[in-house]
């Protein structure tokens, strides 16, 4: 166990004196109740990574931290009166004794009512010898499993020597019954190690020990649970207790309460607006924490999953500031606090990643529609996107699929008749665009496209339907009158398809446009053509020096041949590639670094990966769920030249951070990027997953595309016409077929 701290400090290297050293500023901009930057206190440590107080949760926890970070443990008491840290009273949440002890099963009452599960009380602490720690939360990986020891209080006095140390009572009375004490436990550890932090939900317990640390710098918490809870001291609920701080502030110097205290969401999952209870709280003298931050769960839809957004709601928001957050992904608030905070009339921003959008602002409205590019060029895009797709009168339009049923409501339509199976452009049937007029497509609501709706991490609901489709010149329009952004891209796909098989030629229907548009006269906007078609990218080539020209790597590759990037330096400025492409992963960890980068920009070629999103599920473990600590690696350690995101808001507040431009032995550790692969030296042997078959190789053969065909006339459509020629659809319903064809594809990228 002592000899981790290497490997940790190989892991991200540890500046310890940078945090301190910078956040002693003369003024605090800080509205806590001294004025200190807030505190991060990690729950179990680093446990949104590792099993619950596991010494990988701590270590982590420490290293990637603020230099003052708090380590928190949920005391609970053995037999021979061991004090351990376990998240839970029912020890069998979070260790694998119900495999060890399997008559271990016992049922008391806590709190009054009957409980059955694993109880400390029932083993000596020689007992717990061979029981390791697990993920006491079943969406997170069980790779660290099974491997890793019960911690005592004082292992991680000793071993971790955390900077500050956070002991949680929360079942007194418990252990009471079962004629162990706490209070005489937490009195004996503090004559040995400093406990920054005793913190408890029973008012009598704390009231038991609080003459006896009135003189010790040991600050005691009440924490405060469920408002309609009961609070088992005075039989109260917490909600009534939260009407007299006087009263907790008898034997209390702080509160620790869930954040919806704080900021409650409605029965939609979207935020209301604060109470004062961070205000009252200090009006007393009472510090204020506030508890339950994962970045691995869906947290209020107004943040749009970006945890950033959620912590600075707590401690930025121009009227009250917490004074800590109890937090499972620690690194997190450690950058938001210090990187982050009060960004307000920084303009300082970092160079790198050029910021693309992919469909606007995709992860706040629907795709491609006015909403998304207005809140993607008030987010602080540079280059906004046009996926271009024709309709059947030939006009060029703004959608992220060429399948309507992917984007708008036409399932819900008349039109739903006119699907087709078109192998080349969509496995299963679709609604084209091709299909539909202008004005028919006019006549749809667009949809919100919710990449993870199977985890149920919907994108804002509320505006699910809203907003306007674009035409290309639609959004040429919104694009000339944006000034803060420096281009656009207009993305074609399926040209060849469309040529030989519709009549329509997509670069001639985008060139006439852009002819026709004023846009092409801001010349200092650039104009980005990006295809996956060499074919395409030639065309445009050919007509003007006008366009960046970026040709896009569709499918996975480890690496690429010199002579194929040779070729793609002829017809293409840039490069855009999958994120997989750089850092491939397995099983939702990520295994190395390609030389793809490296060899792209050898060319010249600048590049650009996609897609960055802010969904949890959409990264590997290695970026600890947090999308800043993914933008940071690709950025720093893979040196791309730019982004592209659903969630320009994120990307454009990472490059406005005030610590990666520090000199390189200033930066803290939080800024670090990740290491790809280093979490597999942490995995459990037998519990590592099976290695995948490698990505292809770029070759010639994938870049070497064919003209495009010219356009000739159609034939007629395989399957109906679609009437309706005034744009109103028929409103007659099929909902029986409905179910069939709404087939959202879900990609798992964590799978
Ligand atoms: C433990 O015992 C209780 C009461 O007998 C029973 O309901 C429960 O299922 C048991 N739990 C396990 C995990 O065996
Ligand atoms: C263990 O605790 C977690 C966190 O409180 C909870 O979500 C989970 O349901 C618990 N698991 C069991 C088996 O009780
Ligand atoms: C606790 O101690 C009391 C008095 O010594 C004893 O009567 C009781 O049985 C003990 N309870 C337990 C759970 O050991
Ligand atoms: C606590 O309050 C409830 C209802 O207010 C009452 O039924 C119960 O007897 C009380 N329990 C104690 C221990 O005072
Ligand atoms: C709040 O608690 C204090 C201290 O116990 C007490 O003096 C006061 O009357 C209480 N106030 C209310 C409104 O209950
Ligand atoms: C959260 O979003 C909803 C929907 O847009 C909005 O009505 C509400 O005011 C927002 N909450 C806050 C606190 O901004
Ligand atoms: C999500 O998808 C996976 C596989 O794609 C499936 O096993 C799982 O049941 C789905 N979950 C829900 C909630 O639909
Ligand atoms: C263009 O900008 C002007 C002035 O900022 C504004 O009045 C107008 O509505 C904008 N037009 C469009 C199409 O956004
Ligand atoms: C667009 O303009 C360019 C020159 O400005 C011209 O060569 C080209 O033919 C025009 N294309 C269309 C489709 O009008
Ligand atoms: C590929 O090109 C790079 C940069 O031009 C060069 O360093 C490398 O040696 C070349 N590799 C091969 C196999 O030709
Ligand atoms: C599609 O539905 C409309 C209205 O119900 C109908 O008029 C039309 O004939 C249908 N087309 C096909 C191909 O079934
Ligand atoms: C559409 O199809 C229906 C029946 O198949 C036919 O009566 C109608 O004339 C067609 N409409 C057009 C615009 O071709």
């Amino acid at each position: 166990m002592c000899n981790l701290r290497w490997l940790f400090t190989l892991f991200i290297c540890y500046v310890s004196l940078t945090v301190a050293q910078r956040s002693a500023r003369k003024t605090s901009p800080w509205l806590t109740l001294k004025g200190h930057r807030p505190l991060v206190v990690a729950r179990g440590g680093f446990s949104g990574l590792f099993p619950s107080s596991s010494i990988y949760a701590y270590e982590l926890a420490l290293t990637t931290g603020v230099s003052d970070m708090i380590l928190w443990c949920d005391v609970q008491l053995t037999k021979d009166n061991v004090g351990i840290c376990l998240p839970h009273l029912d020890i069998a949440n979070g260790t694998t004794i119900s495999l060890v002890h399997d008559k271990g099963n016992k049922t008391y009452p806590v709190n009054g009512v009957l409980t059955s599960g694993w109880f400390s009380v029932d083993f000596s602490f020689d007992e717990l010898n061979n029981v390791f720690l697990v993920q006491d939360i079943f969406s997170r990986s069980p790779v660290f499993d099974d491997s890793l020891q019960i911690l005592t209080v004082e292992d991680v006095v000793k071993e971790v020597k955390p900077s500050g140390l956070w002991l949680n009572v929360q079942h007194a009375a418990f252990y009471s019954q079962h004629n162990l004490s706490m209070r005489h436990f937490v009195i004996s550890t503090s004559r040995k190690a400093i406990i920054n932090y005793i913190s408890s939900p029973e008012v009598n317990f704390l009231r038991s020990i609080v003459t006896r640390f009135k003189a010790s710098k040991t600050k005691l918490v009440f924490r405060f649970l469920e408002q309609d809870e009961t609070e088992p001291s005075t039989n109260q609920t917490y909600g009534s207790l939260l009407t007299n701080l006087t009263l907790i502030k008898s034997f209390a110097s702080a509160i620790l309460v869930p954040k919806s205290y704080i900021w409650p969401v409605d029965k939609d999952f979207y935020l209301q607006p604060p109470t004062s209870l961070v205000l009252d709280a200090h009006k007393e003298g009472l510090e204020i924490f506030a508890s339950d931050f994962m970045n691995d769960v869906s947290f209020a839809y107004n943040y749009s999953y970006d945890p950033v957004a959620e912590y600075l709601s707590f401690v930025d928001n121009g009227k009250f500031s917490v004074d800590g957050v109890l937090s499972d992904n620690p690194i997190t608030p450690s950058l938001t606090f210090d990187c982050l905070s009060h960004l307000g009339k920084n303009k300082l921003r970092q160079e790198k990643p050029l910021i693309i959008t992919s469909e606007g602002a995709s992860g706040d409205y629907p795709g491609c529609t006015d909403l998304a590019y207005k809140k993607a060029v008030s987010d602080g895009a540079d280059i906004i996107d046009c996926p271009v797709q024709i309709t059947s009168d030939g006009i060029p339009i703004c959608l992220g699929s060429i399948n309507l049923l992917e984007r708008t409501t036409v399932a819900q339509s008349g039109f739903n008749n006119l699907t087709l199976l078109v192998p080349e452009l969509h496995q299963g049937s679709g609604i084209f665009t091709f299909s539909l007029t202008w004005s028919q497509i006019q006549s749809l609501r667009p949809a919100i496209s919710n990449t993870y709706s199977n985890e149920s991490l919907l994108r804002n609901p509320k505006f699910k339907n809203d907003g306007n489709f674009m035409t290309l010149a639609n959004f040429l329009h919104l694009a000339s009158n944006a000034t803060s952004i420096s281009g656009v891209l207009i993305n074609i796909k399926n040209a060849p398809y469309l040529a030989a098989n519709q009549g329509f030629s997509i670069v001639d229907a985008v060139t006439e446009v852009l002819n026709k548009s004023t846009y092409k006269d801001q010349k200092n906007k650039k104009i980005l053509i990006q295809s996956s078609d060499g074919g395409v990218l030639k065309l445009f080539k050919a007509k003007s020096n006008r366009h960046e020209l970026v040709y896009e790597v569709n499918e996975n590759i480890r690496d690429a041949l010199n002579s194929t990037i040779s070729e793609i330096s002829e017809i293409a400025n840039s490069v855009v590639v999958g994120k997989d492409s750089i850092f491939p992963k397995n099983a939702g960890f990520l295994i190395g670094q390609t030389d793809v980068v490296t060899k792209l920009q050898a060319f010249k070629l600048p590049v650009y990966v996609q897609i960055m999103n802010n969904e949890f599920l959409s990264q590997p473990w290695d970026f600890f769920s947090d999308p800043y600590v993914e933008i940071n690696t690709y950025v720093v350690v893979a040196n791309v030249d730019g982004v592209v995101t659903d969630y320009p808001a994120t990307a454009a507040r990472y490059r406005r951070n005030r610590c990666s431009g520090l000199p390189s032995d200033q930066i803290p550790p939080y800024m670090e990027p990740s290491k790809p692969g280093q979490l597999l030296d942490f995995m459990t042997p037998q519990l590592m997953p099976p290695a995948e078959a490698p990505n292809p190789i770029l070759t010639d053969a994938d870049v070497a595309d064919a003209p495009i065909p010219p356009a000739t006339k159609k034939a007629p459509p395989p399957s109906g016409n679609s009437t309706s020629p005034s744009g109103q659809p028929p409103k007659a319903t099929a909902r029986v077929l409905l179910s069939s064809l709404i087939t959202v594809a879900v990609i798992f990228l964590m799978v």
